[in-house]
């Protein structure tokens, strides 16, 4: 057990999935938690379902916390940071998941004496899947960062100057699943299967697929190998996507992701 007191600001999907993964894991117990969202039927569902405590208003949550989550938007930083600032203590441990923001950035809003851990989490921590990016400039810190986040999935250890490339590998990754997802499904009802019929062939390949590829000792090429016979089905698939360029144009989608989240970071 973590044994701080954590402060959520901010509840939404990543807040809650994190949340859901520090106490499903007993990495917190609910009475060490403590919940904040300007959406107030957001809290009463929090509370609710989790047991845990909310929050009045930004101050009290800071107060009654060593670790703040912050779970907002980045855009919603600025104006927080007026509010918060005044509470802050030099003890105060600030957790960030905010896609774009630097820790020098979050220094600049909070001071510069305070303490952070950067990280940036994905979409799979509302069902404990996640893979997690966490960066801190201080050993104990680091430590604490991949306790809380080994709650909703795996974590990884990296410098910040990474963290571009992990926002739009793992953080954005999710969509483009879903965009395959989505595709194929199309693709199914084109071909004259039901929508449920084509959502149960297409998911249901994509979970057996990732399953596949995360408990096989072999590298994604190598199981693509194996399915795709001379002359086959799947050749003649895999052949259309490389004439039309598909690597090229995947490499060319990341490298935009990268480049946005950068300039996010600038503000
Ligand atoms: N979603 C992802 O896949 C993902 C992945 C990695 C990192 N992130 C990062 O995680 C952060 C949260 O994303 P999310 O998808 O969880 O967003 P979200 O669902 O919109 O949740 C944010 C919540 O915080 C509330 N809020 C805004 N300002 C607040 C304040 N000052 N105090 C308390 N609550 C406040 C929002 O209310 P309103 O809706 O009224 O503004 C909303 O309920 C973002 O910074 C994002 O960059 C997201």
């Amino acid at each position: 057990m973590l044994r701080k007191k954590i402060g959520f600001l901010g509840c939404g999907n990543m807040g809650k999935g994190i949340l859901a993964g520090l106490l499903g894991k007993r990495i917190a117990s609910p009475g060490d938690i403590r919940v904040y969202d300007v959406i107030p039927e957001k809290l009463v569902r929090i509370k609710r379902q989790f047991k845990v405590k909310t929050a009045a208003n930004m101050g009290e949550l800071v107060k009654h916390s060593d670790i703040v989550v912050l779970a907002i938007k980045p855009q919603d930083l600025s104006a927080a940071s007026r509010e918060i600032r005044p509470n802050l203590k030099a003890t105060h441990l600030l957790v960030t998941i905010l896609a774009g923001v630097s820790i020098k950035r979050i220094r600049k809003e909070f001071g510069s004496h305070v303490r952070v851990v950067r990280a940036m989490p994905n979409l799979g921590a509302t069902i404990g899947e996640a893979v997690t990016a966490v960066t801190s400039s201080r050993k104990s810190d680091l430590k604490t960062g991949n306790h809380i986040f080994s709650g909703c999935g795996a974590v990884l250890n990296l410098p910040e100057k990474y963290f571009d490339a992990v926002t739009a590998l793992s953080g954005s990754g999710p969509a483009y699943f879903f965009h395959l997802i989505e595709l194929m499904e199309k693709e199914a009802v084109r071909l004259g299967l039901s929508e449920s019929q084509a959502r149960l062939l297409v998911k249901q390949t994509a979970k057996g697929a990732a399953l596949l590829a995360c408990h096989s000792e072999e590298p994604a090429s190598i199981l693509r190998q194996r399915v795709t016979s001379k002359g086959g089905t799947t050749e003649a698939a895999l052949n259309t996507l490389a004439k039309g360029n598909f690597p090229g144009l995947f490499g060319r989608a990341i490298s935009n992701a990268v480049k946005r989240a950068k300039e996010l970071g600038r503000g």
